[in-house]
């Protein structure tokens, strides 16, 4: 099989990780399968050069391909006038209709947890994040009145839930339970006890989990469940709720498993997908040689593992697998490990190590 894969490099280490990945992948290519690459401009160097932070032909060429790799966008000192930074990773999202985060927190052999970790437990979950609506429905439509007063407003729909809320169970179908005990769960976060839209989407989320009679289901309220997710990670399978919420519970998952470094994740909808390492620009070590390129290249196996199921094709979809294992083995070696993990290698050394084991 050959693939068409967008190449989406955006800002700071974007472009850094995303090479670390197309490096991956070109070096997995053979027994039959192939990967084209064909780049697209997007973000806010873009912007600052051109004046548009997501260009036509970027969007178009997105729809193109079967998949989309994606860096990171966005620059802390490139802003619009009512103070918001560009963020077309989330218009295209909602241009695209990605409206499942898909989000791993899995701790790696060898990479550094600041949690006291029980002998013998892991860290092995997935956070759904809805995508598309919440908090995020305000994009670019919040309203300022004076000097004195600002809104946004949240937005839960029941096909927004329901369809979200669905891939949670088919994730929790395709998984081997908690590691804590093997239990399929799937666990709805909200703020039911305070919020008419939260409680809804609980309440399409139990309508919803009567269709998976396999699947556990468990809720939490999320205040309590950013401190669960710290004091007994293994009790997680997977974790669905609003977009706001689930972009701060996935930022701190990943900070329980080596930080935003080892986050991969993939924003998926029922015909595209794109797949992007959950940090962003880092313009803090960009240009240095130094990130890791961990995420992405899981995020890479992330999208190895969807092309699989689109196109039934048991090649990509092992080479899923192999990238993970490559990517565990690698990180043993301490040499191998970036310093964000503990390490000293750089981005490039990083990256040779999980060649070299595929
Ligand atoms: P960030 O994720 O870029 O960085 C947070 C911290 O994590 C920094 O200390 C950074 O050095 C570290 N870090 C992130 N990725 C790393 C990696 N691969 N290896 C080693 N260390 C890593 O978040 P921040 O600083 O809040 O935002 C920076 C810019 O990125 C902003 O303009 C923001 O809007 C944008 N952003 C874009 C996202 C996207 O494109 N999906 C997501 C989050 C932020
Ligand atoms: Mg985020």
């Amino acid at each position: 099989m050959h693939y068409r894969i967008a190449q989406i490099g955006g800002d700071g280490i974007g472009p850094e990780v995303i090479a670390e990945a197309v490096r991956v992948l070109g070096a997995a290519q053979g027994d039959g399968l192939r990967f084209t690459f064909e780049e697209a401009e997007v973000g806010a160097a873009l912007f600052q050069r051109t004046g548009e932070d997501l260009p036509r032909e970027s969007v178009e060429l997105c729809r193109a391909v079967d998949a989309i790799l994606f860096g990171a966008a966005g620059l802390p000192d490139v802003r619009h006038a009512d103070g918001t930074e560009l963020t077309p990773q989330i218009t295209l999202r909602m241009v695209l209709d990605l409206y499942a985060g898909m989000r791993p927190i899995k701790l790696y052999p060898g990479v550094p947890s600041p949690l006291a970790m029980p002998e013998g437990q892991k860290i092995d979950y997935v956070i759904l994040r809805e995508n598309t609506e919440g908090l995020f429905a305000s994009l670019g439509g919040g309203s300022k009145v004076g000097e004195e007063l600002a809104v946004d407003t949240l937005v839960i729909t029941r096909k927004g839930t329901e369809r979200v809320v669905r891939r949670a169970f088919e994730t929790s179908r395709s998984r081997g339970g908690a590691p804590g005990d093997g239990v399929k769960r799937v666990t709805c976060v909200d703020k039911a006890n305070v919020f008419r839209s939260y409680a809804f989407f609980r309440q399409v989320f139990q309508e919803t989990a009567r269709d998976y009679p396999d699947v556990r289901t468990d809720l939490a309220y999320i205040d309590a469940m950013t401190m669960y997710v710290v004091q007994a990670p293994w009790r997680y399978d997977v974790v669905v709720l609003e977009n706001m919420f689930g972009d701060i519970l996935s930022d701190l998952g990943a900070a329980t498993v080596g930080g935003l470094g080892m986050g991969p994740s993939g924003d998926i909808g029922d015909r595209y997908a794109l797949f992007q390492p959950s940090h962003g620009s880092a313009p803090d070590i960009a240009g240095k040689g130094v990130a890791n390129p961990i995420a992405t290249i899981l995020s890479a196996a992330m999208m190895c593992r969807w092309l699989g199921a689109q196109h039934r094709d048991p090649v990509v979809t092992r080479l899923s697998d192999r990238i993970d294992t490559a990517v565990a083995r690698a990180l043993t070696d301490p040499r191998a490990r970036t310093r964000d993990i503990g390490g000293t290698a750089t981005t490039r050394c990083c990256t040779d190590a999980v060649i070299e084991a595929l």
